[in-house]
């Protein structure tokens, strides 16, 4: 019996930090050996934000890097790179005609990019999830590990996949958000205020790259408070997310004896940070460490790219050859 299919994908715009590897990256891994898995780093998708595209190259090659060192097998899974994809393209047109100007207006993180950067809403900002939604349905996939903060671009994916094959017959399977544990994951950012992110708040964002001193300042510089005053109380958000932490990274005792400490109102936030640093950066440098040897390796890393886009190609070749047939494109 064929295995089910998997997508996800990850923009190039910087290194990759905590929310990354737990929210999505991890679940990657473990996916790896019991489905079909395509693992995409959508340099196209960085384009709609104008980064300075002198760093594509270096933070596509890093991003690669740290997602093999986090555990991604090249020989286990298909690696490869959107723009060496142009089938993804074609159908982000086909797709295109599926979505209306009102949904995409209304997507929450299209609405978020214009309230920050009102001089650059271009029009592949604004079909950012038609996009996404080429990535995933390129490859006829049926489940998406991601994180949360994804969760509307997978609903909007089910949407245009739904109308296409309503209009033209059934080509797509309807893909889901997927997660080992039940929930989708948000990593906070260390000041409790929103999410932990490539680009904005980088004092407040875990990155694998960064050293173990920079972990530990960034850790002990968290937001915490003067402590409970009533015995078992609700934790704060910022409070929630150093426990969240600590169950990703630190032993069961460990987070037994603080939650305990926590709960009888006797918690100093100091040494809970303390030992969160230091299991952080047990978990951490060996990632980081590998990472810089990988990348240093080009030759490694060229056969990962064109072996990945060789995969990604035929697959995406089989569902370009059922996209025309059922629009009816085919004149030969
Ligand atoms: P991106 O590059 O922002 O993030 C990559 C993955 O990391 C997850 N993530 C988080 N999870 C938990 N807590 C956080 N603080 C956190 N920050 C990021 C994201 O949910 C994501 O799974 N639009 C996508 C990229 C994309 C894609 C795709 C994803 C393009 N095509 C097709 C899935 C399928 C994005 O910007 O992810």
């Amino acid at each position: 019996m064929s295995k089910e299919i998997v997508l996800s994908g990850i923009r190039p715009t910087g290194n990759l930090h905590l929310g990354n590897y737990f929210g999505a990256v991890r679940n990657w891994v473990n996916m790896q050996t019991e489905f079909d898995c395509y693992y995409c780093i959508v340099d196209w998708h960085s384009l709609t934000t104008h980064p300075d595209t002198k760093e594509l190259r270096h933070n596509v090659l890093r991003m690669l890097s740290e997602l093999v060192a986090s555990g991604l097998d090249p020989e286990k899974c298909v690696l490869y790179v959107q723009s060496d994809v142009p089938e993804i393209a074609e159908l982000y047109l086909y797709l295109n005609m599926m979505a209306y100007k009102g949904e995409l207006e209304k997507t929450t993180t299209f609405k978020d990019k214009v309230r920050s950067h009102p001089e650059n809403i271009n029009a592949g900002l604004l079909t950012y999830p038609v996009l996404q939604s080429a990535d995933i349905l390129i490859h006829r996939a049926l489940k998406v590990p991601v994180g949360k903060d994804q969760a509307q671009h997978l609903e909007m994916c089910r949407n245009f996949a739904e109308r296409f094959n309503h209009r033209y017959g059934e080509v797509f399977p309807l893909p889901q958000a997927f997660n080992y544990g039940n929930d989708l994951i948000k990593i906070m950012s260390l000041d409790g205020n929103g999410k932990m992110s490539k680009s904005e708040n980088q004092m407040n964002t875990l990155y694998l790259a960064d050293n173990d001193e920079l972990i530990r300042k960034k850790i002990m510089k968290a937001k915490t408070d003067s402590g409970p005053t009533a015995p078992n109380s609700l934790k704060p958000d910022y409070i929630e997310n150093l426990f969240g932490l600590m169950q990703l990274v630190s032993a069961a005792d460990t987070i037994e004896k603080f939650e305990h400490d926590f709960n009888s109102c006797v918690i100093r936030y100091g040494d809970m940070k303390k030992q969160l640093a230091e299991d952080m950066v047990k978990f951490m440098s060996p990632i980081r460490n590998k990472a810089t040897e990988i990348e240093n390796d080009k030759a490694f890393l060229s056969r990962i790219i064109k072996t990945g886009s060789e995969k990604a190609r035929a697959s995406a070749q089989k569902t370009i050859k059922l996209v025309r047939d059922a629009v009816g494109v085919n004149y030969i």
